[in-house]
């Protein structure tokens, strides 16, 4: 089936909000004979739609939350360009490293690359990130901000303060932020962030920014290394969560931060940040790879840098570390 057909009825059905629409509006839709749409509807079902047709009533597209696909992320998108051209696999390496290959071939500002399992996924400080089938959120988005090269960790910081809003909606619950990009519930990491950038001289070409949401898993799929320090949203919730309806929130709200910072600069996401950060005001240690430093975490600066008040009164600028809070 051609990818635009599959869009309008796909669109048609979201219009009908979980009511029946008729073979004959379908086909006006599409500009093709009742025939035609019943042959397209036995094609979305060979996809895994589950697409009730009923007499007289026309068709209803039943349960459409568990599964991911580009077409389920097109499908109730509220944005105008974040995740408005999207790749979406079964399974990848790992997304970040595509989403590289596409932002060199010229792939647009707003593209997103979603996988429903990665088997090298990668996480910070060259750590592999745990990435399962079927259960979380794992995607690389493409950015071309027109900014300068060291302002770039203050959009890692805006998309941990999108994650945060995103996960608000969805599942209901508030997780904190710990610096510079970890998002925590309950202590435990539901959500890494991991920001990469393409340059040429000081001119930024675009940013890779990969995210892993730990979504649907249970306690017991956590290999045993990473049973004690990571969660999901499922056993926080306490219910299955929407994967597609999390992305979809996401990028919605990581456009309108953008759009914030676009127009106002870095302050009012500074102070989104700050208020969702676990690590302000507290006792912390930054292992850094030049040493190990002990204080109190400030705040951030203008450029996202961690401020940490060590015990002698000196302020020292944190650029890149694991944090501990004690
Ligand atoms: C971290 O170490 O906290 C960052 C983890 C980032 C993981 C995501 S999952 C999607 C994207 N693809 C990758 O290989 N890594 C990032």
């Amino acid at each position: 089936m051609k990818s635009n057909v599959r869009k309008v009825i796909l669109n048609a059905f979201r219009e009908a909000n979980g009511e029946y629409i008729s073979g004959e509006k379908l086909a006006n839709k599409i500009g093709c004979s009742r025939t035609a749409v019943w042959k397209h509807i036995e094609e979305l079902k060979k996809e895994g739609f589950q697409v009730e047709a009923v007499r007289k009533k026309g068709y209803l597209l039943i349960d459409h939350s568990k599964k991911l696909s580009a077409d389920e992320i097109y499908l109730g998108l509220h944005t105008e360009e974040i995740g408005r051209s999207v790749y979406f696999y079964e399974t990848v390496p790992s997304t970040q490293k595509l989403a590289k290959e596409l932002a060199l071939n010229g792939a647009n500002h707003g593209t997103l690359i979603v996988a429903d399992e990665q088997t090298e996924g990668r996480g910070r400080l060259v750590r592999n990130w745990y990435s399962p089938k079927g259960t979380g959120l794992w995607m690389s988005l493409i950015i071309r901000p027109e900014i300068a090269i060291q302002q770039a960790p203050q959009l890692t910081l805006l998309t941990a303060v999108a994650v945060v809003e995103a996960i608000k909606d969805v599942a209901g619950i508030q997780p904190e932020i710990k610096w510079p990009n970890d998002i925590l519930i309950s202590g435990k990491k539901v959500c890494g962030i991991l920001t990469e950038l393409q340059a040429e001289e000081s001119h930024i070409q675009s940013l890779i920014i990969g995210i892993g949401i730990n979504v649907n898993q249970k306690q017991e799929d956590f290999p045993s290394e990473l049973q004690t320090i990571a969660t999901s949203l499922k056993i926080e919730a306490d219910k299955l969560i929407d994967r597609t309806k999390l992305l979809q929130c996401f990028c919605y709200r990581f456009e309108k931060l953008l759009n914030t910072y676009i127009d106002n600069g870095f302050l009012p996401i500074k102070q989104l940040w700050e208020g969702y950060s676990c690590s302000i005001g507290r006792e912390i240690t930054a292992r850094t790879l030049n040493g190990n430093y002990h204080g109190i975490a400030l705040g951030i600066n203008e450029d996202g840098v961690l401020l940490l008040k060590q015990q002698s009164g000196e302020i020292r600028e944190i650029y890149s570390a694991d944090i501990e809070i004690t």
